[in-house]
């Protein structure tokens, strides 16, 4: 039988990226620089089976009309490169809510990858199971890898530099990452429309592109120092223009609520006084906080006491995908 199952961690990226070069091989504009999480998970099994006539997805126990199509044409490169035409079953599950800016879709095409690649025995390296990753979702290029990951843009066309490598191991700089979660709700405009949107009518979206490499310089000389001060000051740069930017778009894309805003303020007088801790934002409202093992607590109390915050969800920092089963 060939089966195998996968276990990647959803990643958040401190610089991040925000519309792509090419939409069918999924290249990024820009360069990214993430860190990959712990706790939280997905899981997924593959097992390519001779009696199925096609492939079949379940995503927490359910099949998935909405993502099938991607994750066939991700399994798909996988059977091409095996040289098979086996049809399989994926069976992925969460263990936190998907489509809410949590980057599911992250967690899931690393596990995917890294799960189909065990099952047909390929033994690929970790830069072309990034690159495939990366077809599913740009952010999934990430999670391969565990700590802090960039993400190239890369120059090349079809893509094979468009890879992610390692900064620094997770237990090289372990942070704490606290979520706020505000909505469980999925968005309603996903991260490839809206960065089609942007890209079609933001009139300040070249010099975002323009800006991306003077803050990757200055994440990765912060990571290298451990400097927190400097990458609190990039990274929150970094989020509230992508936000910027989105907002550009025509119809403008606003992805916060009222307590996310309220979240920044927060976290920002927490700076202020001391504390070592700063914000990020994806393509959601949910707030997630960043900050040194020892502000957790405080990090705790100030999101738990935002009215609009339902839950917070702790983390630190963790491994890339990898086989389990
Ligand atoms: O490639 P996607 O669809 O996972 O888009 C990721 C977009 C952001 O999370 C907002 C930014 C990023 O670099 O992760």
């Amino acid at each position: 039988m060939k089966q195998a199952t996968a276990l990647a961690h959803p990643n958040i990226a401190l610089v991040k990226y925000w519309g792509k070069r090419d939409t069918a091989l999924n290249l990024p504009a820009v360069g990214s620089i993430s860190i990959t999480l712990d706790t939280l998970h997905t899981k997924t099994k593959v097992r390519f089976d001779e009696t199925l006539d096609s492939d079949v997805f379940l995503l927490d126990g359910a099949s998935n009309a909405g993502e099938t199509r991607r994750v066939v044409d991700c399994l798909s490169l996988l059977r091409e490169i095996a040289g098979v035409q086996t049809h399989a079953e994926v069976r992925s599950e969460n263990s936190f809510p998907t489509g809410s800016g949590l980057a599911s879709s992250a967690s899931g095409f690393a596990a995917l990858v890294v799960a189909a690649d065990a099952a047909l025995d390929l033994g690929l390296d970790q830069s072309r199971l990034s690159e495939l990753a990366r077809r599913g979702s740009g952010s999934a290029a990430r999670s391969v890898l565990g700590g802090f990951v960039e993400l190239h843009h890369g120059e090349w066309e079809d893509g094979a530099d468009c890879i992610a490598t390692s900064l620094l191991d997770a237990a090289e700089w372990p942070l704490a990452v606290t979520v706020g979660v505000i909505s469980r709700k999925a968005k309603k405009v996903g991260s490839t429309a809206g960065m089609e949107l942007t890209r079609e009518t933001s009139s300040y979206y070249s010099a975002w592109v323009d800006g991306a490499e003077a803050d990757l310089l200055a994440a990765r000389v912060a990571i290298v120092e451990r400097d927190f001060q400097k990458l609190a000051d990039v990274s929150e740069l970094s989020c509230l223009k992508m936000h910027a930017l989105a907002m550009s778009s025509q119809p403008g894309l606003m992805y916060w609520h009222g307590a996310t805003v309220e979240g920044i303020h927060r976290i920002r007088q927490l700076r202020r006084g001391g504390h070592a801790v700063f914000f990020t934002i994806d393509a959601g409202p949910q707030l997630k906080v960043i900050s040194t093992p020892e502000a957790v607590a405080t990090v705790t109390d100030a999101l738990s006491d935002i009215s609009g915050v339902q839950d917070v969800l702790l983390t630190g920092l963790g491994e890339g995908a990898r086989v389990v089963d």
